[in-house]
């Protein structure tokens, strides 16, 4: 404790310091306060610029969906009539320089590949040297113009563009707006035949500031991979767009593809309303919810729709196959997997074992949760079971929401391995979340409406998210009122029949939380995140948000990560993670004790002690470092001393 220092700490020993130092102190404070001002301002000014008049609230304020709190600007199906000369409105808000024109006739006439990789590169090109010449542009330009504006146009073009949408737009720009996958099912999906009378589909694509090349990548893949038949419609939902090629341009090249309509949204309503005002409009029997940026492998619907045909309380998923967001090359994943969360509530996709499915290739696989990147859902079980959850801000965390919702309340969920989507990942999967505590605040939601006595297990995994449900209580009447009138079964259940592998903590007091070494001031840390085993524990500073949690349970094991699946084990006289044996019944031999007068933790099958080891300076010859060769930073199992360095102590951060 009394090496970790607070701010007001590091203040304290500032302040005490001699005169200079203290001036030091006082122009660092000073610009310190400088710079908020400049950040204030600039968040209100561009508070000003960025939200509309009609719009005052933020974005991470709750949304809701209802049909009174949207508003359709253009829905092309049910318009009478396209002009025929497409009378366009001037986006006189747009710079000049940004602006790229592409003639009217070129898209009415091949209106499916309007930006071809040839066409996108002179367009470019052009753009380039007109805004370099700063010719100013008259309005009547020839051939009645449709303007597409290529945002943040620089010489600097590939950072700017990856900054912007977090993957590398001008290379989808070079790729037509239609392209083919390489066939990746296994052989027997394509001998596997669908009953006649598969119901339809609406596939319900929102979008936010989407890049257009993607967007319309999306849309022309579901035209080009759907059979006539199944697709009832392809239903775009703008989730209030800013940026301009999404505004009258997207109208008019939505109004000339057939099947597919366009609605808007008047307020940011986030993955989950924005998802709920489509369904509300969609007129197949069956949603497909996709992400604005995919590209569907062929015959991807058919066996969906199968599935969900067979029983209407089934959810299903695509396998996801990846874009790479600097190529835009597709990969594909390796089957068989499903979706899980941990106790973090983070999403992941878990490889399974080959062997326990290699006689069914084509089989689907049952999935705790489902990612959203793609989800099929009869229309009427998605209303019945209650829809997204309307008070999800934004985006994140709401798909895992559903799927324990849909698992509780008489619903099941499963990935369909002849049905393939391929997803752009993105340069930074957080990328557009524009506040850590949105994802935060959407987890609070599942923690208090479905992991009942469990959240404690969450929080102390995220202590943020334990200090905002502190500051503020999410209203959740509604859906517990909904969980009521749906009869859905406790947690409990879910983990013990849907989910059993995910490990139940035992987070006793003083035996878990992050293991505070005492010699270094540092904690045990896992460098790589979550999954990997096999690889060194290591030290960093204590980061106090819950992601250095482990516990040291009842059974003698010290159990790391979100998943507490991975144990501390030797591996000569390195520590290292890996799979933690079925635990029960009998227990194994322990393997780990804390002798809590001494603060040592003890490797049991070899009685040496935890020792941790910071690669910095020459501090570390006491203990005999010459025998060691190079000293590296992590966690060894040395004989046991009294040593600073072999002293530790669990820290519950929170106690939720
Ligand atoms: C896709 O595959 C290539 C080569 O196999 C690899 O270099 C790249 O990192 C992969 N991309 C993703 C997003 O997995
Ligand atoms: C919570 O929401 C319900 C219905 O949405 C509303 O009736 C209630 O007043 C809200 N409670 C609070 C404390 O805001």
């Amino acid at each position: 404790m009394y090496t970790r220092l607070s701010y007001l700490g590091v203040t304290m020993v500032l302040w005490s310091r001699p005169r200079p130092y203290r001036r030091m102190m006082l122009c660092l404070w000073l610009l310190i306060l400088a710079l908020s001002v400049a950040t204030l301002m600039d968040i209100l000014f561009w508070d000003k610029l960025q939200t509309p008049p009609s719009s005052p609230r933020r974005l991470d304020q709750p949304v809701r969906s209802g049909p009174a709190e949207f508003e359709v600007i253009l829905d092309s199906r049910d318009r009478a009539k396209p002009d025929p000369d497409f009378g366009l409105t001037p986006l006189s808000s747009l710079q000049e320089d940004q602006l790229l024109f592409v003639p009217l006739n070129q898209m009415r006439n091949s209106p499916f590949s309007p930006l071809s990789t040839e066409r996108s590169r002179e367009v470019i090109s052009n753009a380039k040297r007109e805004s370099a010449a700063r010719v100013p542009r008259t309005p009547g330009y020839t051939g009645r113009p449709v303007r597409v504006q290529l945002d943040g146009l620089k010489s600097d073009m590939d950072e700017s563009f990856l900054h912007k949408y977090g993957f590398n737009e001008v290379v989808s720009e070079r790729i037509p707006l239609r392209r083919g996958l390489p066939e990746n099912r296994d052989p027997a999906c394509l001998e596997e035949r669908f009953s006649e009378s598969l119901p339809s589909a609406t596939v319900v694509i929102c979008f936010h500031d989407e890049a257009w090349s993607t967007l319309l990548r999306t849309v022309h893949s579901v035209l080009d991979t759907a059979p006539k038949e199944h697709l009832q419609e392809v239903l775009l939902v703008d989730d209030l767009s800013q940026h301009g090629h999404l505004k009258s341009v997207l109208s008019e090249y939505v109004s000339r593809l057939k099947g597919v309509r366009l609605i808007r949204s008047m307020r940011r309503l986030g993955v989950a309303g924005c998802r709920s005002l489509g369904a509300a409009r969609a007129a197949g029997e069956v949603l497909v919810f996709m992400d604005s940026h995919c590209e569907c492998h062929s015959g991807w619907l058919q066996p969906l729709l199968e599935r969900v045909a067979q029983d209407r309380t089934r959810v299903v998923s695509p396998i996801i196959d990846i874009i790479d967001w600097q190529t835009f090359q597709y990969n594909a994943t390796q089957w068989p997997h499903r979706g899980v969360f941990d106790w973090r509530l983070d999403f992941y996709w878990e490889t399974l074992s080959l062997q326990k499915h290699q006689d069914s290739p084509v089989e689907p696989i049952q999935s705790p949760a489902l990612a959203g990147t793609v989800l099929a859902i009869d229309r009427h079980f998605f209303q019945s079971v209650g829809g997204y959850d309307p008070g999800m801000l934004l985006w994140g965390a709401e798909h895992t929401e559903i799927s324990i919702r849909v698992w509780s309340c008489g619903g099941s969920m499963e990935v369909i391995p002849c049905s393939r989507v391929a997803h752009l990942g993105h340069h930074h999967p957080h990328f557009l979340l524009p506040d850590q505590d949105v994802m935060q605040k959407n987890k609070i939601r599942i923690a208090e409406i479905w992991l009942e006595a469990y959240r404690k297990i969450y929080y102390r995994r995220d202590t943020l998210a334990h200090f905002i449900r502190q500051s503020e209580s999410p209203n959740i009447t509604e859906r517990v009122t909904l969980k009521k009138s749906l009869g859905c079964r406790n947690f409990h259940w879910f983990l013990t029949n849907i989910y059993p592998e995910l490990h139940v903590p035992q987070d006793r007091p003083s035996l878990s939380g992050e293991l505070y070494n005492v010699g270094t001031g540092y904690c045990a840390d896992y460098p790589r995140g979550q999954g990997q085993e096999g690889v060194a524990m290591s030290i960093a500073p204590c980061s106090g948000n819950g992601n250095q949690h482990c516990e040291l349970n009842s059974f003698g094991e010290v159990r790391w990560g979100p998943f507490a699946r991975l144990c501390f084990d030797a591996l000569v006289e390195k520590v290292v993670l890996t799979p933690c044996l079925p635990n029960q019944p009998p227990p194994n031999k322990p393997q780990w004790r804390i002798i809590k007068l001494t603060g040592q933790v003890v490797y049991l099958p070899k009685q040496r002690c935890l020792e941790a080891v910071k690669d910095k300076g020459g501090d570390q010859t006491d203990m005999g470092d010459q025998h060691r060769g190079a000293t590296q930073t992590g966690l060894f199992l040395r004989p046991c001393a009294h040593h600073p360095r072999q002293q530790w102590h669990f820290e519950q951060l929170v106690v939720p």
